[in-house]
């Protein structure tokens, strides 16, 4: 892990320590992949403008997000199973987090409990759920990360349904994983993560068994995944959530003109421009490229935060540069924890921070508040230069 570079290079290191199932679990995006693919490559298609003779000193990435003091502009997006990718997971990316100072968002579906992860660490970090039919649990499990001090709520509403991701099911992927004799060769060739599984606080969905109705035992908890998301889902929800809690909510999975504005009033202070990684609507436009007219629309407003795509710190400063306020990483998360636990996740952030910060330099900028539109070419002058 000492050697990577990029998030490239973690990975690579990823695949080579995470039982297959669970590396192609965070490393797919659903049917052709169309949409995964774009989020990453129409990062390529921005140009920085590069200028020069300005004084460089004192630079700062540091920004708010949400009202909040985050040490750059990128916080660590919600994922289920973190603690799969390795043992503990989800403390340990949290740990990651708060000892860089960004914002840690932890899944509602994770391995390690809100109580878990609020145990292991001393900073507050923000919560993701989903709309459930039962409103109950619902309730329950706001309280609880309210209980444990969560600074920031944040809705997901883009996977209400499932979008296929065609290598989970070749692969049978469960959670936890059904223990057969292609999983144990599988598991033979990754000893790291099966002694650290062997000495793991949590092995299955920590939020939801013994605090859900039904889900006492782990062979009815995929029924009751496809029986709880509440298919009838409407901005409601979000006026409900807003009278729960008082803190920032954030509402998750937008991408288009029309739902952020809708989010807006319904409550939320802020918007993530996302399409889940490109697990959901394959098809769907890449975020980078919905960012200026969601800005346009409710910039003004509230925050637009982005995610899908990031993996680098030129992508931040691209996100930034077209009106993002800041930035959610999943996959580079989720490749440093493979990699190498709290240290890969720690690594993740050191290589987008250093990308980011020379980057900026080299842009001609002191101080990432400061990014913005001038920093790029427009889509015309990029036209008529044959891009
Ligand atoms: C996700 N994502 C996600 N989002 C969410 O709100 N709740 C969740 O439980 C999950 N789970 C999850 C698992 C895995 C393996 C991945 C890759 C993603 C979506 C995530 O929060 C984020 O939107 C994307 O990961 C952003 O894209 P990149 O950074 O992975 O390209």
């Amino acid at each position: 892990m000492s050697a990577a570079l990029t998030i490239d290079d973690l990975k690579r290191q990823a695949r080579s320590r995470v039982p297959r199932m669970f590396f192609d679990y965070a490393d797919s995006g659903s049917w052709t992949e169309q949409t995964y693919r774009e989020n990453e490559s129409d990062f390529a298609r921005i140009r920085f403008r590069q200028r020069v003779a300005v004084d460089l000193e004192n630079r700062s990435l540091a920004s708010t997000m949400v009202g909040q003091p985050v040490a750059m502009p990128v916080a660590i997006a919600p994922a289920a199973i973190g603690g799969l990718q390795i043992a503990d997971g989800e403390i340990k990316a949290a740990r990651a987090a708060e000892k860089f100072g960004i914002p840690y968002i932890l899944s509602m579906m994770s391995i390690c409990s809100i109580e878990d992860v609020a145990e292991a660490s001393r900073k507050p970090f923000w919560f993701q759920i989903y709309t459930l039919r039962d409103k109950a649990f619902m309730e329950r499990l706001v309280d609880r990360a309210k209980a444990a001090s969560c600074s920031a709520l944040i809705l997901t509403m883009d996977l209400q349904i499932l979008g296929q991701r065609h290598a989970d099911i070749r692969n049978n992927m469960k959670a936890p994983p059904k223990i057969t004799p292609r999983f144990l060769a599988e598991v033979m060739r990754k000893p790291r993560w099966a002694l650290g599984m062997l000495g793991a606080k949590r092995r299955t969905f920590a939020n939801l068994v013994g605090h859900a109705t039904g889900v006492s035992d782990l062979s009815s908890l995929s029924t009751w995944i496809a029986e709880q998301f509440d298919l009838r889902v409407t901005w409601d929800e979000v006026r409900w959530l807003r009278r729960r809690f008082d803190g920032p909510l954030i509402v998750k999975g937008i991408l288009d003109v029309d739902d952020a504005r809708r989010a807006i009033e319904a409550g939320a202070d802020a918007v993530v421009v996302s399409n889940h990684g490109g697990r959901q609507l394959d098809g769907a436009p890449s975020t980078i490229r919905v960012l200026p007219e969601i800005v346009d629309a409710v910039g003004g407003k509230t925050e637009v935060l982005i995610d899908g795509g990031i993996r680098s710190g030129q992508d931040v400063l691209k996100a930034l540069a077209l009106g993002a306020k800041g930035t959610l990483i999943g996959r580079p998360m989720l490749y440093g924890l493979g990699a190498g636990g709290e240290a890969g996740v720690t690594r993740a952030l050191q290589i987008i921070n250093k990308e980011m910060d020379v980057t900026m330099a080299l842009m001609g900028e002191r101080d990432a508040k400061n990014v913005g539109a001038h920093n790029i070419y427009s889509n015309e002058l990029l036209k008529r230069q044959g891009y």
